[in-house]
């Protein structure tokens, strides 16, 4: 790959701010996006969806979290596979795959279509959610995390590794068509 900009939607997110810090760590540069941070891209504005690719090979994909949300991400990776960008890395989630192995998540199927070539990281809950003013920090704040967990474990993993994985994806050579796990949160055991 070329040393062009690297596109981080979500740029100013939990992932997006720390892919965008470790890939400054070897010397690659993003190019960060969002409503209020970096170059501005709004999901709901399509007329900043090809500014934001323009000049970049690889780009890090956080959906926007509606209910157009895979919609909005097959129009956008189909842009950016025509525009001339490589590498799509999506940002997903612990997967529910039905019995035959068939993934659930359009948002997946969108990226994987596209025409470029792709990445799907699937994490599980971040550790983040605990505080970054997540949907857990309120929570904690308050004394008392009640979650449905019952007798189960959950795992929990490091944004910061989750921004390592990506980092690997975007840079790297060898991850195109992945889906990649995080199995456990007390490392960054992704496979
Ligand atoms: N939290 C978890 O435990 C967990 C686990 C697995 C997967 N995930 C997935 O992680 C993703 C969220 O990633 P994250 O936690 O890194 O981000 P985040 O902290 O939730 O931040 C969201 C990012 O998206 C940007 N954004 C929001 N609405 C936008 C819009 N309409 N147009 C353009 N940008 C927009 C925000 O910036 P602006 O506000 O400046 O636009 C911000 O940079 C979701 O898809 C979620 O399903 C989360």
């Amino acid at each position: 790959m070329s040393e062009t900009p690297i596109l981080i939607l979500g740029g100013t997110g939990k992932t997006g701010r720390r892919v965008a810090h470790q890939l400054a760590d070897r010397g690659r540069s993003a190019k960060i996006v969002s409503r209020s941070g970096g170059q501005r891209f709004d999901w709901q504005d399509e007329s900043t969806w090809a500014p934001a690719v323009d000049g970049v090979e690889s780009a890090y994909l956080v959906d926007s979290q509606g209910g157009d949300a895979a919609q909005l991400l097959a129009e956008f990776a189909r842009l950016a596979a025509r525009k001339g960008v490589k590498r799509l890395v999506l940002l997903s989630a612990r997967m529910w795959e039905q019995s035959e192995g068939e993934s659930m998540f359009a948002a997946e199927r969108a990226v994987q279509d596209s025409g470029a070539g792709w990445t799907v990281l699937r994490p599980t809950w971040f550790a983040q959610n605990f505080s970054e003013e997540a949907f857990l920090s309120d929570a904690v704040i308050g004394g008392e995390v009640v979650l449905p967990a019952w007798s189960g474990l959950e795992p929990f993993v490091d944004a910061e590794d989750i921004a390592a994985v990506a980092v690997a994806a975007l840079t790297e050579d060898g991850h195109d068509g992945r889906h990649l796990r995080a199995l456990r949160a007390e490392a960054d055991v992704f496979r």
